[in-house]
């Protein structure tokens, strides 16, 4: 299939678009590169084997994404592109409304202009909120909490209305839990530009000496060892995921919401520990308070995407680490140094 992925330069893009390469469809990338680097992409290509072609464009440009329908016809679209960090959305939230739900419709307008019927939508876990209780599955209530997650939350209600008005759209939406992990090669990984935003990251260049003070944000939540449950899930394994789901919209017009996870919680301090083995190195750090927003548990109810998908993930935390122990090492800086 030409498969066009949006934000296919990012964390996961990167790696789903190694995995479409691989698997013999035909791919270009729309990334803006805002916080991501074309240096993925030249690796992806050369881990594939195959070109990749990327346009710099912000999906949100009408006439920028026309061209590349126009010339590409794709049948499938990805979307990837948008932004993720949740302090961020809460300072800039007209920036998140504009950049992940005014480009959204931009992007479904262009595909319906263009007969372009297949959409798979990066959604979080971050749309349950806590609204109810973990294990959230696919049909819990939903109840973001923050700008950023109600960017996710009006898109998944955007491409339910559109499905609902054209029966030969075809929808997937995929809720993710906590993406971690690299590229078994270590030459694909998170890339983080600052002060990472997520647990493992954090860890990552604390194990390498990068940064000091990694912070254990609350012990004293309802889990078993006071630290926060989290689903984390191989990006790897999430990137084959979207590949499933492809498979599934080929069976026709339609809205479907799927889970993305491991439905193996974990607690930061166990996160910590499996870090600690996989780099072979301690990792000093400190218990503070909790952070606002934080709920005690996240993780997902897997049993949908099994069923539905065939999909499950393989990859344990400890490998997760081990790849990115291996990333790190092998990138110290990331993309930067080409
Ligand atoms: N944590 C720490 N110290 C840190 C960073 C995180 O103790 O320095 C803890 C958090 O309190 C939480 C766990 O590690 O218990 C995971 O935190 P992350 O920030 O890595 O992930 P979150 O679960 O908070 O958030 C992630 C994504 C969001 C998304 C959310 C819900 O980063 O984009 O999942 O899906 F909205």
């Amino acid at each position: 299939m030409r498969v066009l992925v949006t934000g296919g330069a990012g964390y996961i893009g990167s790696h789903t678009t190694l995995e479409l390469l691989a698997n013999g469809h035909h791919v270009v990338v729309v990334d803006y590169l805002s916080n991501s680097s074309a240096e993925s992409l030249r690796r992806v290509a050369g881990l594939a084997e195959r070109p990749v072609e990327l346009v710099e464009a912000n999906v949100g440009e009408a006439a920028a994404l026309d061209a590349v329908f126009a010339r590409f016809a794709p049948e499938a679209v990805i979307h990837f592109a948008g932004r993720k960090a949740v302090g961020e959305s809460t300072r800039l939230p007209l920036l998140y409304y504009r950049e992940n739900v005014a480009a959204t419709i931009t992007l479904l307008e262009t595909m319906a202009v263009h007969d372009c019927r297949r959409i798979v939508f990066s959604s979080s876990a971050t749309v349950y909120g806590s609204a109810s209780e973990a294990p959230f599955a696919e049909d819990a209530p939903t109840a973001a909490t923050n700008p950023y997650g109600r960017t996710k939350q009006m898109v998944e209600q955007i491409l339910a209305d559109a499905a609902a008005a054209d029966p030969a759209l075809s929808v997937a939406v995929l809720r993710y839990f906590n993406p971690i992990g690299a590229h078994e090669s270590g030459l694909l990984g998170e890339d983080p530009k600052g002060v990472p935003n997520n647990l493992l990251s954090f860890v990552a260049q604390v194990a390498a000496g990068r940064r000091t003070g990694l912070q254990v944000f609350g012990n004293d939540y309802p889990t078993p060892d006071g630290t926060g449950l989290r689903d984390y899930v191989h990006v790897v394994d999430l990137a084959q995921g979207h590949l499933s789901a492809l498979d599934r919209l080929g069976e026709g017009g339609g809205y479907r919401v799927w889970n993305l996870g491991s439905g193996r919680p974990a607690s930061v301090l166990q996160v910590i520990e499996a870090y600690a083995r996989a780099a072979g190195t301690r990792i000093p750090y400190r218990l503070v308070a909790a952070r606002p927003g934080d709920v005690a548990a996240s993780y997902a109810d897997v049993t949908k995407a099994e069923r539905e998908l065939g999909w499950t993930a393989h990859r344990s935390l400890d490998q997760a680490c081990a790849d990115t122990a291996r990333w790190q090492a092998g990138s110290p800086d990331g993309y930067a140094a080409g």
